[in-house]
């Protein structure tokens, strides 16, 4: 039986925020809630996060959450304090207790498995997390006798300097058999340099505590100012793209690329320098994304390329090559082996197949059917001032160079527009339209007598 509580309820003074500390984001996500969603993997009893500075926000930030409780700890006098708030919360519970920091975001649900396993198998009173950190400054050291049987945890501002050699730290992730924590409790001092009841100190008082070693050290991380949050950004984005590295996907200069945790990759896509892959997007088998292009919540089907391009929330069919300096955004639908190019700007439409959009255009609100060939800077008017409206554009039909379509309008199948024509009304199949004025030419204007 396992139940856990997230430590939330400090201000985190160092990252100099109106914001508390757990509610900043890495990567779309708040910290507490990363903390909260490391725990996936456990069955857990209860999930319970101890709030104080701010604590409302706190709340509502995770009011989506119906199994997470709220216990609030007044005045924040330290790590043991907010543990000890729950003594009334769990009178009677026998099973143990996972104590999350709540700004340690970068654990892998796994991690928090094995911790748990090892606790159980060995039956401590404490298991911890630990680590060996190339730079442990800031972090209590953790000090064992052989066997990672752990004598006591000081924190780093209370070390003298033989101890702060110690590169082995407290994460701030525990197990704890309830019961045994729930008597050491009373027992916690402030007798350190903050005048703190720290967490830490409960070591000294249970028996048998075992450190258990992080497989890598970044998960360990802690957030304490934005410094910190950047370098824990840079963990995470190197930990996505490793994963999908190793599952196939090539990644030219990936300091440079950024893909988002929903995103899903086939193996043989290529990501070029520069991309920017965002929210629920998916591409599939040997598309070629990038350079410089954004994709967000898209669907991007085989063998696509998008080239220095901003596709968002929109479907592209295989084969399809977009760009350079495309923007698709706003439930754009394109067909297979389309061509959208150059300073093209779709938005709300869907494409058939084989349909290019070359050079110059917008298209808005606007259905077109499969071959379709829009000239150089064509464009659908789309907006009287109030309204939206549709433009239908059928199979085989093409635009000549700088026409505008004022919808509503419908061009039938195998239409022809004269370049520079304003189509005001519907085109019927197979038609040539022409909507200009008729070139006039007066001879001889300029020679005077
Ligand atoms: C703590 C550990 C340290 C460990 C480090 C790992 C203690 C005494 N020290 O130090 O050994 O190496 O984490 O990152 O535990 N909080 C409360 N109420 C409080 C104080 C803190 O809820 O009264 C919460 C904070 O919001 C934060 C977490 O506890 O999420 C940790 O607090 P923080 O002040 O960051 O502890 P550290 O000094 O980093
Ligand atoms: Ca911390």
């Amino acid at each position: 039986m396992v139940a856990v509580v997230i430590l939330a309820a400090g201000r985190g003074t160092r990252m100099k925020s109106d914001l508390p500390k757990v509610l900043h984001t890495l990567a779309g996500r708040s910290l507490v809630e990363r903390v909260l969603d490391s725990c996936s993997l456990l069955d857990l009893e209860r999930q319970i996060v101890i709030i104080g500075y701010q604590g409302e926000k706190v709340k509502q930030a995770l009011s989506h959450r119906q199994d997470v409780e709220f216990v609030e700890q007044t005045e924040q006098l330290g790590t043991g304090h907010a543990v000890q708030q729950l003594i009334p919360h769990l009178q009677g519970y026998e099973g143990d207790l996972l104590v999350l920091n709540g700004d340690a975001p970068l654990l892998r649900p796994e991690t928090l498995q094995q911790l748990v396993a090892t606790h159980q198998e060995k039956q401590n009173a404490a298991t911890l997390l630990t680590a060996n950190l190339p730079n442990p400054q800031g972090y209590g050291r953790v000090f064992c006798n052989g066997d990672n049987l752990v004598s006591h945890i000081i924190e780093d501002r209370d070390c003298n300097a033989a101890q702060k050699q110690n590169r082995r730290v407290n994460a701030g992730i525990y197990c704890f058999n309830w019961q045994k924590l729930a008597e050491s409790l009373p027992k916690l001092s402030t007798n350190n340099d903050q005048q703190e009841y720290y967490l830490t100190e409960v070591v000294d008082y249970l028996s048998r505590v075992m450190a258990h070693d992080a497989e890598d050290y970044r998960e360990t991380n802690g957030i304490n100012d934005r410094l910190q949050l950047s370098a824990a950004d840079d963990v995470l984005q190197a930990r996505i793209k490793d994963d999908w590295m190793k599952a196939g996907v090539t990644m030219f200069n990936p300091d440079s690329i950024t893909i988002g945790e929903d995103v899903r990759l086939e193996p043989d896509v290529i990501i070029e320098p520069q991309t920017h892959l965002r929210g629920n997007t998916i591409i599939a088998t040997g598309s070629r994304i990038g350079p410089g292009s954004l994709v967000e919540n898209s669907k991007i089907g085989s063998g696509v390329s998008i080239l220095y391009s901003v596709v968002t929330d929109s479907e592209v069919a295989d084969h399809t090559k977009i760009g350079p300096y495309s923007h698709l955004r706003g439930d754009v639908k394109l067909g297979e082996s389309c061509r959208v190019g150059n300073f093209v700007e779709i938005k709300k439409t869907t494409v058939g197949s084989n349909t290019n959009v070359a050079h110059l255009s917008y298209l808005g609100n606007a259905t077109l059917g499969d071959r379709v060939n829009i000239g150089a800077g064509t464009i659908t008017a789309n907006y009287d001032g109030k309204h939206k409206h549709p433009t239908i554009i059928k199979k085989g039909t093409k635009t000549g160079s700088n026409s505008v379509l004022v919808a509503p309008v419908t061009l039938g199948e195998n239409v022809t527009v004269a370049a520079g024509s304003v189509v005001t009304q519907d085109v019927s199949d197979n038609a040539l339209v022409v909507a200009r004025s008729r070139q006039k030419e007066i001879p001889d204007w300029n020679n005077e007598e």
